[in-house]
């Protein structure tokens, strides 16, 4: 049984298209040269090996991308904060595959890449590591009535975002959606306890588009950063 499912139902419903495309050559030979240097696997029952990736890791601050598309924002964080560990979570082979390509070719050694449902991938395997930021770059909108359900953003990730930041930590969500922004915001506007707004989180610091950054701007939708500031207190590592 998949650890997606309890008790045989899906824990969480599917936040991205199935239908992933096919990789091209370039990106097959980045996959094959250069994911043994950026992938992480997770495996049942084990924590992911991030203290072995990392040099100094526990002395150093991580921030996880999740859904990081192409890769070109993380990348972009990666080099700006190169004593900081990266690590970033999406499902699309793609993606995953130009991204390794483009770390292998900028030279990038903090930076770390996992295939998976980031909701799975932080609830099961992140062990005790915590983190200084999640970031969340243009999610898919599923802006039909009735597919709400389907959206990244959920009260249950920001429950999980909860457990794995440290004190003062942030997320950041970037959306050219006004009903995600408003969808996000309403949530976090219940959580009250532990959160409060941030104008803008220095970890998400956009210098070039990301791919659906500029298709936004291409249809002439207005680009909404939300950020907001974790106050609770996280068990200690
Ligand atoms: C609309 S794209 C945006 C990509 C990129 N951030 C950009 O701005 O170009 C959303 C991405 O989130 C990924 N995604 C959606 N749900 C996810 C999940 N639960 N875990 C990991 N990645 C996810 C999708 O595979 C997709 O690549």
């Amino acid at each position: 049984m998949s650890n997606l499912r309890q008790n045989g139902r899906l824990r969480w419903a599917p936040s991205y298209l199935r239908n992933q495309g096919q990789l091209t050559k370039g990106q097959k030979r980045a996959f094959r040269e250069h994911w043994s240097t950026y992938g992480l696997v997770f495996q049942h029952g084990e924590c992911l090996p991030l203290a072995r990736s990392f040099p100094d890791f526990a002395e150093r601050e991580l921030v996880v991308e999740i859904g990081f598309g192409m890769g070109d924002h993380l990348l972009e964080m990666a080099s700006l904060h190169p004593d900081t560990c990266f690590v970033g979570i999406e499902m699309h082979r793609p993606g995953l595959a130009a991204a390794c390509g483009k770390l292998a070719d900028a030279g990038l050694q903090n930076v770390r890449l996992i295939r998976g449902d980031a909701r799975l991938v932080l609830s099961d395997y992140f062990g005790s590591a915590k983190a200084a930021a999640f970031l969340i770059q243009f999610p898919d909108p599923w802006p039909k009535i009735g597919d709400e359900h389907r959206r990244l953003v959920q009260p249950g990730l920001i429950d999980v975002f909860e457990k794995r930041l440290h004190t003062d930590g942030h997320w950041a969500l970037a959306t050219d959606v006004t009903t995600y922004a408003e969808h996000a915001s309403a949530i976090m506007r219940k959580k009250t306890k532990h959160w409060s707004p941030l104008a803008r989180s220095s970890w998400s610091a956009r210098r070039s588009t990301t791919p659906y950054e500029a298709k936004g701007l291409a249809a002439k939708r207005h680009i909404i950063d939300l950020a907001w500031t974790f106050h609770g207190v996280t068990e200690p590592c």
